[in-house]
């Protein structure tokens, strides 16, 4: 099992590559929620995400002939970005595999740290496969993702600077995904702070290190299902499920919608952007998935920020629906001069401002004398949404709610 001085070791090795990031009191989410809530910014580390952490201390301690023979690995994600940096800065030689339907941009980013990207498989058991592969024909050494002491023990320096920025924490919050990232945290908070509680966090459509507590053996899902892909993993690690059994305290579940409503407050409240792993220990503290206390300290650590636009935008509108801030409804009219204006009246009155609408005459759905209109809106929250729409009902439109 790994300890404090294996974590001490690795801040040596890691702080020159990896930065220190900040760590900010939040008077916003401390007054929604009655608690001290501090944010752990890991969504500002280089390449966004905390994974060059664990990598430059994993590449840091290969022997001589390990490093000249090179890196390989398999990712789609933060950790191919973290290792690629990783390698470049120790002059070492990286091989990324990635699944050929590997968005362009994540490509381009992993290449861009000066890896070479082998594109292969159509999925990441495949492009793992692949991996290993290279891993025995050439020579190189494989840097798995979590289930490796070294990259725990880098992704464990995080703890280090949680406790000294904040050493009244009670309570630090950490997402889980293969559980490398709390393995390390953990170890580092319960040697320096026993009293301090740990809590980790999963999405629910993927929720194999729950599950493995609750049978007390490691769990595999059959398949995993969530916005938040940093954490879409089938299961943990043999490694970290024992440092899990050992130093964390309960491990919870967030819904999607609950991790969309999150980023979109971090965007909107804190000017700050991060991905739906990075999202997922604050929704915890937010929905409550845990007990905690007025006046509690907690830290939620936000470790990526690593979006794609398209992710970024579905979740976006998702979070303003959530929060009664989108509306999209469809209703009939008379196919007649004036009944769209009547209709918008009462749009007017309730200051219910339209992003779009369409008017359709030709749909089959209505009698041949109306016409469906389908309006989507920008509202104030979900009072304004039920006084509309009860004004809507009021005035005899019949009115489908279509998100
Ligand atoms: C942003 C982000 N947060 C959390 C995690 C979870 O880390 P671990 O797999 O070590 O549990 C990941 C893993 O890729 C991640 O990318």
């Amino acid at each position: 099992m790994l300890d404090l001085s294996d974590i001490l070791e690795a801040r040596k090795r890691v702080q020159e590559t990896a930065k220190r990031t900040p760590l900010e009191h939040s008077y916003t989410y401390s007054a929604m929620t009655g608690a001290e809530v501090y944010l752990k910014l890991e969504n500002f580390q280089r390449t966004g995400a905390f994974k060059i952490r664990g990598a430059t201390n994993r590449i840091a301690t290969l022997s001589p002939d390990q490093k000249e023979a090179g890196v390989v690995t398999a990712s789609a994600g933060n950790h191919a970005q973290g290792v690629a940096l990783a390698a470049t800065r120790s002059g070492v030689d990286a091989k990324i595999v990635m699944p050929e339907y590997a968005p362009i941009a994540k490509v381009k980013a992993t290449e861009s740290y000066g890896a070479e990207v082998v594109l292969a498989g159509a999925d990441y058991a495949e492009a793992a496969e692949r991996a290993h592969e290279i891993e025995r024909e050439e020579g190189r050494t494989y840097v798995h993702a979590f289930d490796d002491e070294m990259v725990m023990a880098g992704q464990g320096t995080i703890g280090l600077e949680i406790i000294e920025d904040c050493p009244e924490v009670d309570t630090v919050v950490v997402p889980i995904g293969g559980g490398g990232l709390i393995s390390g945290i953990a170890t580092a908070i319960k040697a320096q702070s026993p009293e301090t509680r740990v809590i980790g966090v999963q999405a629910e459509g993927a929720s194999s290190a729950a599950k493995s507590l609750e049978k007390g053996k490691r769990v595999s899902l059959d398949g995993v299902d969530t916005i938040a892909d940093g954490i879409a993993t089938r299961s943990i690690g043999e490694r970290t499920f024992e440092h899990i059994q050992e130093h964390v305290d309960e491990v919870v579940t967030v819904s999607d919608p609950e991790i969309a409503v999150t980023i979109v407050y971090l965007l909107e409240r804190s000017k700050t952007l991060v991905e739906g792993a990075g999202a997922v220990a604050l929704a915890a503290v937010l929905f409550e998935a845990f007990e905690y206390d007025d006046g509690e300290t907690i830290v939620p650590a936000l470790c990526g920020g690593n979006i794609d636009l398209n992710t970024l935008t579905t979740v976006v509108v998702r979070g303003l629906v959530e929060t009664g801030r989108y509306l999209k409804i469809r209703t009939v009219l008379k196919d007649r001069p004036g009944s769209l204006e009547e209709l918008l009246e009462i749009f007017t009155d309730h200051r219910a401002n339209i992003y779009a609408i369409y008017h359709d005459r030709t749909s089959r759905e209505v009698e041949m004398s109306d016409t469906e209109v389908e309006i989507e809106l920008e509202m104030r929250g979900p009072d304004h949404v039920d006084a509309f729409l009860e004004a809507l009902r009021e005035a005899g439109y019949e009115v489908d709610v279509l998100v």
